[in-house]
């Protein structure tokens, strides 16, 4: 709900838990007054103190006045050059050299509906479930008109929140920076919470409180990077998953990303997150606009669980996009651990074969199928089967696998090329290269200057005949480098600042041409495993590979970290063979699958080498995951414990919506020897039901499941799992 008080100059968001306030203030200066839980109206502003404080000088208008300064008063969205030294949300360069952008209040328009915007991720909502509220600001010496708009899902807890530059003005205007969310708080006891990591050691949570200064992080990779992600929460310094209060933030964008908090020197504190500025700058000529991606905030009063829960739902319901006929969560055998570049059809048959004998229903051919792949050095851009490899093309693979009840899927990497490629012999100036300069190579290959239509267009019409093979139900969209030497040869000097934000927009819209052309198909985002790994790939692939590092224990962690932002259906995981590809470590298959279950769930190994004994494991695995699919993707998702800290297991749980079911998964470390009884205690069940685990005789009371636990098995070896299926008796 969205209220305008239009005496008071007020805007108050209302969601069904959380309440969000603006107020035009002294000088046409738009403030934030609260974000946090609902409250029942008022004006909030009594909670801005002024003072004469030194150093922080007063806009024109206050003339002796010498107590209201920018540099003082919590902000809706920061300034630059007027007076606030804080972090600005935007920054531009005038046609007369000057940096100063003073932003006022100019107008403002509510909406039924959730506001969409042009060729970028953003969360749906239909006309009765989310109002848009749009603010206007203008800078009245340039023109320069910032359109703030807000999304308001209220059943979601959701509110979004993006922007719009308009040059309203008769000069061009460089923008140097365009944030997407500005946070002000009045207070600075809050820690930040971040999700850091590297190539197979993604999203790591990492916790400190707020000292003075800028704190934060980003990607200057051109993808939001396996070093940071674009999601970050503040929370009480108390906080933890079930009580004190959490804010968490979200960038829908893929490219390069900023965000960061300060403290400022009176104990307030300001998130700023948007676009990398690092790299960027975009020319606004006269009537043009620029709109900065959308971020997503949420809140909640009883700590981080709520907040994850919050997220997953919203995502889940209101930012993923399933294939038409619905998402489809096939159980799906890669072939990228088993064969790598050395396969035949008949060798992918074979390997199809022994997964479809255990349930298995797509099979996903991996890297290596086109041009002259026989190694990651050459290849990448000729998107033509290679027909030495599979003689028939993808049509007879597509066959002999249908024959066997499968469907099949396919990898692919269309924003790079190799230079031992046709595509590279042809269009040598295709690729990102500053001129005079050999650019850097990433794992052998170049990055295609994708903000230029006629590469996605040629790349589209490549992987035309490939994605209209009969039989084709799933695409791997991969991405394996950091983006360097950042130049596109069809853009002037002074737009360059442009590319690597023009190139994450023809990312976006070849993916939409994807899905609306094939709209049959499910696509999976990867980027060498977790490095985009954000929400906006999510809008256009409804699930992402989360790591290359497939060792059950390492995706604990990264799963562990995951889940604080996004939903387990999201999240590509599979078992694979031991001893680890990525570790070396040898972890029992039963855990290997239970690590997997809590994500999309396939396998990565030849299913063919396995034991009769591991077959009927496989078998059992798959049963189990597809009779509690549901209940594992969408159900509410409790982290127990967590596989940062030296306990002895690592457990989390999946609760239905009604309550009455409920999977705990328990995860143990290295063995002890005569180790203590553990007992551990769930969460979220109904406290008034009794509930029989895994279909025993006994009934527990949910109450006491909860408050005193569930008596653990001590289980001999390290690395052992076991799941706990709860179901309330009926009554
Ligand atoms: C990346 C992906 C892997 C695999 C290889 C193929 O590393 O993350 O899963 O597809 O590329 O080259």
């Amino acid at each position: 709900m969205i209220l305008h008080d239009e005496q008071a100059k007020l805007f108050t968001l209302h969601t069904r838990n959380t309440t969000y306030q603006m107020k035009v203030g002294q000088y046409g200066v738009l403030l934030h007054t609260y974000y946090g839980p609902r409250l029942r109206g008022g004006d909030l502003a009594y909670l801005i103190q002024y003072a004469d404080r030194g150093f922080s000088p007063a806009p024109p208008e206050a003339g002796d006045g010498r107590t209201f300064s920018l540099d003082t008063v919590p902000q809706e969205y920061s300034a630059s050059g007027v007076g606030d030294f804080r972090q600005p949300s935007i920054r531009a360069e005038l046609a007369d050299g000057s940096q100063v952008v003073d932003l006022r209040y100019a107008g403002c328009e509510l909406r039924h509906g959730k506001y969409a915007l042009d060729g970028m991720p953003a969360f749906y909502a239909g006309e009765g479930a989310a109002d848009t509220l749009v603010i206007e600001l203008e800078d009245p010496v340039s023109q320069l008109r910032v359109e703030l708009l807000y999304g308001v899902l209220e059943e979601y807890d959701l509110i979004t929140r993006a922007v719009r530059v308009v040059n309203g003005g008769s000069c061009s205007v460089r923008l140097l920076q365009v944030s997407s969310l500005c946070l002000d708080f009045q207070r600075a006891d809050l820690d930040l919470i971040m999700f850091d990591g590297r190539h197979t050691m993604e999203r790591c949570p990492s916790r400190a409180p707020l000292r003075p200064g800028v704190q934060g992080a980003g990607s200057v990779r051109g993808m939001s990077s396996h070093q940071h992600n674009p999601f970050v929460v503040l929370c009480e310094p108390g906080a933890g998953e079930d009580n004190g209060g959490c804010w968490g933030a979200m960038l829908l964008y893929s490219g390069g990303f900023q965000a960061e908090v300060e403290r400022d020197q009176f104990d307030n504190s300001r998130l700023v997150m948007g676009i990398q500025p690092r790299q960027f700058c975009w020319t606004l000529e006269p009537g043009e606009a620029f709109t900065a991606p959308e971020a997503a905030m949420v809140y909640a009063h009883n700590g981080l669980t709520a907040m994850s829960r919050q997220l997953h739902r919203a995502i889940r319901e209101r930012l993923i996009r399933p294939p038409q006929g619905g998402m489809r969560h096939p159980v799906l055998i890669n072939s990228w651990e088993a064969a790598y570049y050395d396969f035949d059809t008949e060798k992918l048959v074979e390997l199809a074969r022994a997964s479809a004998e255990l349930g298995v229903d797509l099979f996903v051919l991996d890297d290596g199928w086109f041009g002259r792949r026989d190694s990651d050095r050459r290849g990448l851009g000729d998107w033509w089967v290679n027909e030495e490899k599979l003689p028939g093309g993808l049509e007879a693979l597509a066959e002999r696998i249908g024959e066997l009840g499968m469907e099949l899927g396919i990898w692919i990497e269309p924003e790079m090329v190799s230079e031992d490629s046709q595509l590279y012999r042809d269009h040598p100036d295709w690729v990102l290269a500053a001129p005079g300069r050999a650019p850097t190579r990433g794992r052998s290959q170049l990055v295609l200057d994708f903000s230029r239509k006629e590469v996605r267009d040629h790349i589209y019409e490549s992987l035309r005949p490939v994605l209209s093979c009969p039989g084709l139900t799933y695409v791997k969209w991969d991405m394996n480098r950091s983006l360097t030497d950042v130049w596109s040869a069809a853009l002037p000097p002074q737009r360059q600042g442009e590319v690597l934000h023009r190139y994450v927009l023809g990312v976006y819209e070849l993916l939409e041409r994807l899905r609306r052309d094939y709209s049959h198909i499910l696509i999976e985002g990867c980027a060498g495993g977790g490095g985009r790994f954000d929400g906006g790939m999510l809008y256009y692939t409804p699930q992402i590979w989360c790591s290359d590092n497939t060792d059950a224990m390492d995706r604990l962690r990264i799963q562990y970290g995951t889940s604080f932002g996004y939903p387990a259906c999201a999240v590509g995981a599979h078992v694979s063979a031991v001893p680890n590809e990525q570790t070396g470590r040898s972890v029992p298959l039963e855990t290997r699958g239970v690590a997997a279950m809590s994500g999309t769930f396939g396998y990565e190994m030849d299913l063919g080498r396995c034991t009769e004994e591991e077959k009927e494991i496989v078998r059992r695995q798959i049963r189990a995951f597809r009779e509690r699919r549901e209940l594992l993707q969408t159900g509410d998702y409790y982290r127990l414990t967590s596989p940062f800290e030296a306990g002895p297991y690592t457990a989390w749980q999946q609760v239905s919506a009604d309550r009455r079911q409920a999977l705990v998964s328990v995860v143990t470390g290295a063995v002890r020897a005569n180790a203590p009884f553990a007992l551990l205690r769930l969460k979220g069940l109904d406290p008034d039901l009794d509930y029989r685990v895994n279909g025993g005789e006994e009934l527990y009371p949910g109450d006491a499941l909860m408050a005193a636990g569930y008596p653990l098995p001590s289980l001999p070896g390290d690395y052992q799992a076991f799941q706990l299926h709860l179901e309330a008796e009926r009554g």
